[in-house]
């Protein structure tokens, strides 16, 4: 056949289209050549080698062969949503983000559900910490909260990230446990950071095994700024709440569920969103100065601590709604690129060594694993306010500066310019002090906070805590490193610690930990230990 035969049609833009003889469109390569059979390689004669003239054949297997990214170092299993954010009320006393200015004002929104230990291929209902990125495109560009199902973090300092994770993720020689925290190295790393206790009580408590996503909370865990048209700053933290509330599976459940339904979260948010149950969080802020800081022992730029809501209640100010699937995961949920530094005009970062890291990773890892510097050129991660700059080329380049300027100031009157009116201005908070690598005192209490989340819990909680500790404990081998725990659970509380150290078979207890624990530790057991073979 030739074109001439085959049905034609011109498209709006005058465009030829072209149409197989059942009328389905026609295939072609992604150079948009017709392609005349998909099912054999061209060969010599039915029985003979395939030809390296087979251009179609070759496309489509080199394209094949390419599919695949590098799936996110941290975070790698997430499924995503659609949808809005809507403001309650004007918030220009403390901040002149343009989103927070008029009540009513929808704001479109895409947000990321994710576990963070687990590989891409890994199941939903592990014992883990959910990711809770929030991407809201503004009219003053992109807002990324990326945060977390938990209100806090293991560490304090940025530079012990790469350490945290490392020890979760499967061991080096082995490769596995996979998605599990329940190992030596885990464990480990966690008995000799003792800044960890608040979050690993979370993390062994029912908020690490959650219902769905539609029942978690969120928290952009950090302490950040709003800041007003006049430069004047507000502390603010904040917490997105489900509008069904809180909701968890116990331990069997899980362990039930994941091998029954390994997609079992992915599917309840596709369920529920094509059916027109669409889920809805709160957003809600704790705002405070720096006199109200300067009341708590702890340190409100330590990521390690909260704010009690009982202290410091949570304002409403927004909520976000999830209507709408992707159309395609790979293209919106895989290529997604969040970044902690993506904030408009009025949101400013705090000193939180953490989140000061943070600022410096995303970019980093973006371009790693998006291939480049113009992921933002990708639908998904493009603002969605008009936007103007001399950026230029570099692989897959989408957009170009148009015309003779590609740089200012320059003579030709040509292209966009800065503005110290409209433009980003840094909170102008006065900095100084010696060059040091030095933790402030005031990040020195790790079990305080890890106590009153324990006290917090009802008695059924309290024993899922204790199940959960008991169950990853004696998946621990080395005898020291549980040990190490029980000895920081004395500081938490007694009667877990006795509970924990009872069912793993300890005859007496260790000694409290040391809160200053070196970060060093000799490896073997106490004396005073004796542990029941297993
Ligand atoms: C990814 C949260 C700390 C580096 C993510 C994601 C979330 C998240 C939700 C997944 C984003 C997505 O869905 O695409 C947090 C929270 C933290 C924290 C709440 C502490 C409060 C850190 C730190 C670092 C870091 C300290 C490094 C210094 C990364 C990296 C990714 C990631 C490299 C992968 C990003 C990607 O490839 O898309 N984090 N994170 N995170 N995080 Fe964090």
């Amino acid at each position: 056949a030739t074109i001439h035969d085959q049905k034609l049609q011109r498209g709006a833009g005058g465009e030829l289209h072209q149409f197989a003889e059942d009328g389905m469109p026609l295939l072609t390569t992604a150079q948009g050549g017709p392609v005349s059979d998909d099912q054999n390689t061209l060969r010599v004669g039915a029985r003979g080698p395939a030809l390296i003239d087979d251009f179609h054949f070759r496309e489509k297997i080199f394209h094949f062969d390419h599919e695949r990214i590098p799936e996110r170092v941290v975070h790698a299993r997430g499924y995503g949503a659609h949808g809005y954010f809507e403001t309650y009320e004007s918030l220009a006393a403390y901040t002149r983000a343009d989103l927070f200015q008029r009540p009513g004002e929808k704001t479109p929104a895409f947000v990321r559900f994710s576990t963070v230990a687990g590989s891409k291929g890994s199941f939903d209902l592990a014992r883990d910490v959910r990711g809770f990125a929030v991407k809201i495109y503004t009219q003053q560009g992109n807002w990324d909260l990326v945060g977390n199902n938990i209100p806090v973090f293991f560490i304090q300092d940025a530079i012990k990230f790469p350490d945290v994770i490392h020890s979760v993720k499967p061991e080096p020689d082995k490769e596995f446990p996979q998605a599990q925290s329940a190992h030596d190295n885990f464990w480990d790393f966690i008995t000799l950071t003792p800044e960890s206790m608040h979050m690993i009580m979370w993390v062994m408590s029912d908020r690490a095994i959650p219902r769905s996503f539609r029942f978690m909370e969120g928290f952009g865990v950090h302490t950040f700024r709003f800041v007003n048209a006049t430069d004047e700053s507000t502390f603010v933290k904040f917490h997105w709440k489900p509008k069904l509330g809180l909701q968890s599976v116990a331990w069997n459940e899980a362990v039930k569920i994941n091998g029954a339904d390994p997609d079992f979260h992915r599917r309840d948010l596709w369920q529920s969103i094509q059916s027109g149950a669409f889920p809805e969080w709160e957003l809600c802020v704790q705002l405070f100065d720096q006199d109200f800081a300067d009341t708590f022992d702890f340190d409100i730029l330590d990521p390690t601590k909260l704010i009690p809501e009982e202290i410091l209640p949570v304002k409403p100010i927004g909520r976000l709604v999830l209507d709408r699937m992707p159309d395609n995961f790979f293209a919106e949920t895989e290529q997604v690129a969040f970044m902690t530094q993506n904030v408009p005009p009025g949101i400013d970062f705090s000193n939180d060594p953490l989140l000061q890291g943070r600022n410096f990773s995303y970019l980093d890892t973006q371009l790693k694993r998006l291939g480049g510097p113009n992921f933002t050129h990708l639908p998904i991660n493009a603002p969605k306010c008009p936007f103007h700059n001399f950026q230029q080329d570099g692989h897959m380049a989408m957009r170009n500066p148009v015309g003779r300027v590609n740089y200012q100031p320059n003579s030709w009157n040509q292209g966009p310019r800065e503005s110290p009116v409209q433009g980003y201005r840094h909170f102008p908070a006065e900095e100084q002090g010696p060059k040091v690598r030095l933790r402030p005192e005031s990040f020195a209490d790790h079990y305080s906070q890890a106590r009153q989340f324990y006290i917090s819990q009802t008695p059924p909680e309290q024993r899922h805590i204790a199940a959960a500790l008991i169950f990853e404990l004696s998946k621990v081998e080395t005898p020291v490193i549980r040990e190490r725990m029980v000895s920081h659970l004395l500081n938490i509380d007694e009667t877990l610690a006795s509970k924990v150290g009872h069912a793993l078979g300890f005859k007496s207890m260790p000694k409290p930990a040391d809160a200053a624990m070196p970060t060093r530790q000799d490896l073997e057991p106490s004396p005073a230990l004796s542990i029941i073979e297993r």
